[in-house]
This record gives structure tokens, sequence and C-alpha cells, in this order.
């Protein structure tokens, strides 16, 4: 029986890859620790709350001795690393405590598993530190080229930034302890419990209370999306077939300009749901600062020394994001009081 102990695993893609971890195999115990920030709802994981495999404690990633109690209490096969701070305009606004949770947290989290793993003989082989990353650590592309494993780090933003300094951390406890460690670097998620900040569910939220759709810059910004449980399945096989030290680029060919994005939600939920929500909501705002251009993976390298594929089409992906949000409307709802409220007013009202 392997124990997991997953970090953020209240927030968006923690979750989900929790959900799927407990759908697939009946012998796994998932500890899963979370600090439950804003991002961080515990409804999320109400499918498994009667689940005696999922254990649950809110924990900070920043606090040593909490995590080395875990560690002590638990004997740990795998960590894997969601807990972060997220989105990209709030590190903008605030990059502190971006260094402080997905750098500090990171080599604490590093720290304690070292503590706990290491012996005299070097590190059991079979224990895994799986770092959740992302492409924009890679900094933006031109019109043409993807993102491989070895493209040079050359984050924009300071989230960026934040997420390529864990990168060199979790690296480097490679390097010098050869910590047995895999790092993934995914594309853009979307689908359930992403937190209506992120572009996607906050279009459906904002379509579904006629609000407007907030554009940055010339809307031709491009991304590359893929489906959550997706991701979630290709962290697997790196857990369970990933070569030591090496990393893996995520994504599925999928992109999408955001103005493109934007006009298949309102033409599915206005042919679906309601056909007064119409481009008339589009308005174009003010662009981000340091807004990178374009992000392509190219995923050739999990394809083939892993197998791994994604399985759902964008066009099937996005129809079933946003039922889930139309049907799961007291989860929005939920999520959108409080602290985020605050945050939105802050972003559209106040300037
Ligand atoms: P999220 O913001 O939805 O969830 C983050 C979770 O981490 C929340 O539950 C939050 O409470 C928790 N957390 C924050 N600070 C913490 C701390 N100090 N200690 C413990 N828990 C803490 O984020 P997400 O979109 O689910 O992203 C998860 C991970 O995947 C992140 O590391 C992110 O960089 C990475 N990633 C995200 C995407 C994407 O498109 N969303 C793509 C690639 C990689
Ligand atoms: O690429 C992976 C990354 O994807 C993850 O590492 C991040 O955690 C995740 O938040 C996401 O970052 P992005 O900045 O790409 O996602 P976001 O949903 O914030 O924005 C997607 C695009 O849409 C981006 O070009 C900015 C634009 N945008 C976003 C919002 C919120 C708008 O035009 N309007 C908006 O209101």
């Amino acid at each position: 029986m392997k124990t997991y102990l997953v970090t953020g695993g209240a927030g968006f893609i923690g979750s989900n890859f929790i959900l799927y971890m407990l759908k697939m195999y009946d012998a796994i115990k998932i500890i899963n620790i979370d600090k439950l920030t804003y991002a961080g709802n515990l409804e999320n994981l109400k499918e498994v709350e009667n689940n005696a495999n999922h254990i649950f404690a809110k924990v900070d990633i920043c606090d040593k001795e909490a995590l080395m109690k875990i560690f002590e209490e638990y004997r740990i096969d795998y960590v894997v690393n969601f807990a972060a701070e997220s989105h990209v305009d709030r590190s903008i606004h605030d990059p502190e405590v971006f260094i402080k949770t997905n750098v500090l947290g990171t080599q604490n989290l590093l720290d304690a598993a070292k503590k706990a793993w290491e012996t005299r003989a070097g590190f059991d082989r079979r224990k895994k530190f799986i770092q959740i990353s992302t492409d924009e650590v890679y900094g933006s592309l031109g019109d043409t080229g993807y993102f491989i494993e070895n493209t040079a780090l050359d984050p924009h933003s300071p989230y960026a930034a934040s997420k390529a300094a864990a990168d060199l951390l979790v690296k480097s406890y490679y390097d010098t302890y050869r910590m047995p460690v895999n790092i993934t670097r995914c594309s853009n998620n979307y689908g359930p419990y992403q937190f209506p900040e992120k572009l996607i569910p906050l279009i459906i939220n904002n379509c579904l209370n006629k609000k407007t759709l907030p554009i940055y810059g010339d809307g031709l910004n491009i991304r590359d999306w893929l489906y959550v449980e997706d991701h979630c399945r290709a962290i697997d096989k790196v857990i369970n077939k990933g070569l030591i030290g090496e990393v893996y680029n995520v994504g599925g060919h999928n992109e999408r300009t955001n103005i493109q994005i934007v006009k298949t939600i309102i033409n599915y939920m206005s042919e679906n749901l309601d056909k007064s929500i119409s481009e008339d909501l589009i308005r174009y705002v003010e662009d981000r600062k340091g807004h990178d251009r374009r992000y392509g993976i190219d995923p050739t390298k999990i394809k083939e020394a892993l197998g791994w594929e994604p399985t759902t089409l964008f066009e099937e992906g996005i129809k079933k994001t946003i039922h889930w949000y139309t049907k799961n409307k007291a989860w929005l709802d939920g999520v959108v009081s409080g602290e985020y409220a605050n945050y939105f007013k802050k972003m559209y009202e106040d300037s």
C-alpha cells in the first residue's frame, strides 16, 4: 500500500488528482495537506470525505515543524507538490506570498522529505518527490516552435519566476544529494473545480451572471489547453514510470487564442443555455503587464517514454466544463463571495 503526500490537494488540480487516484486505485493512502487559502476548498473533496484512504490536515508547507510531524506520523512513499500560489495577475500585484509558498515552501518540503528518506546508504529509490510545475517557466514563444524539456528557463511574471526557482531547487536536490525527484511542466489546465479568477471559469461565471467578459490586450495571446483529468493521468504515469531526475512536459497541442476560447464559450452557452448570452458582453481591457504571447508544449518525451497521450478533445472538454459549472452554481457562488469578491473589485472596479 503506497502512501502519497499530496500538497495543495484542496485546490483545482490537486483535488482532481485525489479524486482521480482514489477512483483508479483501492490500495493507496493519500495524506492531503493544504493551507486552505482563498483557492483551497474542501467542498472539492466531498465525494471522498468518508473514504478512509483520504486523510486531510490543514498544514502550511512553510511550517517546518508541521511538515516534520506529517513525515513522522506517516510512512510517505511519494510527495506530489501541487501547493502554490497559482494566479499570475495576483503575483503582479503582490509577489511576496508567491516567493514564500512557491520557493521557500518547496524547499521546506524537500528538506522534510530528505530528512525522512535519506539513509547512510543514500535514498531508497522507490520513494519520489514530484514537483508539479508549469510551462510558464519557459517564458514566451514566437509564432513557431514549442517548449521542450531543455528549453532555457526564462520566466516573466513573479509567479513564473517563483515556479522556476522551485524547479531549480528540486533539480539541485537531485544533483547534490541524488534525492529521487521528477518535475512535470504542464500547459494550461481547465475543468471542474477551477477557481473563477482563471480565464475559462471566469468567462463561464460572468456569462451566467451577464457580467462583462474582460479580454486582456488584443485577445490574440495563445495558451495550450489540457483537460485536467488528462493532466492527472500524466502525473500518475510520471510517479509510476518516470525516470528519476527527469523533467516531463505535459500538453496536447491544443493552442487557442484567448478570444477564440471566449467566443467558443459564448456560442455554446448561447445555443444551449441562454440565447441572451452574446458577444456584446466582451470588453477589451488593459493588457496584463509582461503578458506572455504564446505557450506551446512539445509532449513527445512523455508520449514516447511513458506512453501518455491526452484523451479529451478540447471541443468535448469545454462542453463538459461548461455543464459542470452550470450544474454546480452553488459551488461557484460560494467561492466568488468573500475574499474573491474583494479581489475582483480591486482588479476591475477600482481602476
Ligand atoms: P490552485 O490555486 O487552484 O490551488 C493551489 C492549492 O494550494 C490551494 O488549495 C491552496 O490552498 C494551496 N496552498 C497555497 N499555499 C499553500 C501553502 N503555503 N501550504 C499549503 N497549501 C497551500 O492551483 P492549481 O491551478 O490547482 O495549481 C496547482 C499546481 O499546479 C501549482 O503548483 C501550479 O503552479 C501548477 N500548474 C497549474 C496549471 C494550471 O493551469 N492551473 C498548469 C500547470 C501547472
Ligand atoms: O500555463 C500554465 C499556467 O496557466 C499555470 O501555471 C497557472 O497557474 C495558471 O493560472 C495559468 O496561467 P495563465 O496566466 O495562462 O492563465 P489565466 O487563466 O490567468 O489566463 C489565460 C489567458 O487569458 C492569459 O493570456 C491572460 C488572459 N486573460 C485572463 C483573465 C483572467 C484575459 O484575457 N482575461 C482575464 O480576465
